[in-house]
This record gives C-alpha cells, structure tokens and sequence, in this order.
C-alpha cells in the first residue's frame, strides 16, 4: 500500500463576530471548486460526545464554572475529536478544516480566563502530540465592532455574555500567539471589506495547496 501525503491541518480563529462563518463557507467553496477532499470540522465539537461537551460549556448556567474545569472539557472534547475524526481525516490525506482549535484555548481560558500557559502547553502536548495545525488563518478585528456584529445575531451564549475586556483579552492572546509565529499564522485584517477578506485568504489558501 503507498503511503498518502498527510493532508493539510488548517484552522480559522478569531473573537466574536469577525466573521468566521461567512468566511468558512467562502473556504469550503474554494476547496470545492479545486475538488480537493476536505473534511469541515468544529471545536468544542465535531463528534456527538464533543457536541455534548460543546453544549455543556457553551450553555448558561447559575453555578460558576471553574476555568481549569472548563479547560479540562475542551481538551476532552478534543481528545475525542482528534482521535475520531481529525487524525484518520488527514492519515487518509484530505484537508482538515477545523472552526477553532488549541489556539482558541490559548485565547479564550489562557487569555480571558488568565489561566497557566504553561498548563495548556502540557495539556496539548498530551493530548495533541506533536500535532499542530499546518496554518492558523486568524480573522483579527476590534472586538467593540465584533461584539456589535455578533449582537445581530441570535442570543447570546455562556462565552457571548462576557464583556468587552474579556474579549480584548481573548484578541491580545490571539495576536502574540500570531506575531511569535508568523510563518503559521496568517493574520487578516477582518475590518476591511468582505472581498478583501477574501482574498487575501484565497492568497493564503493558493499558498497552503502549493506547499509540500
Ligand atoms: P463558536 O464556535 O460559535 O465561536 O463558539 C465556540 C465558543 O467556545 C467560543 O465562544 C470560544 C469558545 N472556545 C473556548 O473557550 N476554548 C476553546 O478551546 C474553543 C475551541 C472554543
């Protein structure tokens, strides 16, 4: 049997609102229309016992949650996730296309939360091996524009309800990550128009898909 080329790990990343959606579906399409084979997957989630644990964390409640429990949860989704569908997607060579990933851990309970770094180092070290996604597209934007963006759209869930300085937290965690490791992040301006947006990730993809 010869062996596959590995797929390619890309995740997209961002605070509230900057677009994420509209942006994946532009992704996957790009992907269609080049037929490569891709799985469109999500984080927390991506598996029924991750979606479990995704609405766990996600939905509001009375009791406080405790940012090392709720760390604990995303790695547990993400165990399940990798092992069931992210990892047998790219051993068989297709395109992984992850909405969120460890980056958002980093973010959201490293940033917003104020937890360890050091802690969500050793946790995705176990969880994920050397793992790590091939390119991180993070749609950057004010997260007072965001936050304004994401009002429009339904109600809002355990992490929306927070305020605004937990999400300039979450952005300022997104961007060092990015700066200290611009070959793997592709930071975009998600302020400017949506055809800029796109294509610059048109760029950003056409990139990827030319890479060994
Ligand atoms: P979203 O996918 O609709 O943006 O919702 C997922 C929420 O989960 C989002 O508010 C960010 C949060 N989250 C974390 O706090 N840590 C994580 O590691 C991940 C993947 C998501």
């Amino acid at each position: 049997m010869t062996d596959l080329p590995r797929g390619k790990f890309i995740t997209l990343e961002g605070g509230e609102g900057v677009g994420k959606s509209t942006n994946l579906q532009f992704i996957t399409h790009w992907l269609r229309e080049r037929d490569i084979d891709f799985v469109q997957t999500r984080e927390p989630g991506g598996t029924p016992l991750a979606e479990q644990l995704r609405t766990l964390l996600l939905e509001k409640r009375e009791e406080a949650v405790d940012p090392t429990a709720e760390l604990l949860m995303v790695f547990a989704a993400r165990a399940q996730h990798l092992s069931g569908v992210i990892i047998p997607a790219l051993a068989a060579g297709k395109w992984v296309v992850c909405d969120r990933f460890t980056d958002a851990t980093y973010a959201y309970q490293g940033g917003g939360r104020g937890l360890d770094r050091g802690l969500i180092a050793e946790l995705e070290q176990k969880v994920q091996g050397d793992l790590r996604p091939d390119r991180v597209l993070l749609l950057d934007l004010d997260p007072v524009i965001g936050l304004q963006r994401a009002a429009t759209t339904g109600e809002a869930d355990r992490f929306e309800s927070e305020q605004l300085v937990f999400f300039e937290k979450v952005r300022a965690a997104y961007r060092e990550r990015a700066e200290a490791s611009p070959s793997r992040y592709a930071m975009v301006d998600a302020a400017r128009p949506l055809a800029a947006v796109q294509q610059q990730l048109a760029d950003i993809l056409e990139t990827i898909a030319a890479a060994p």
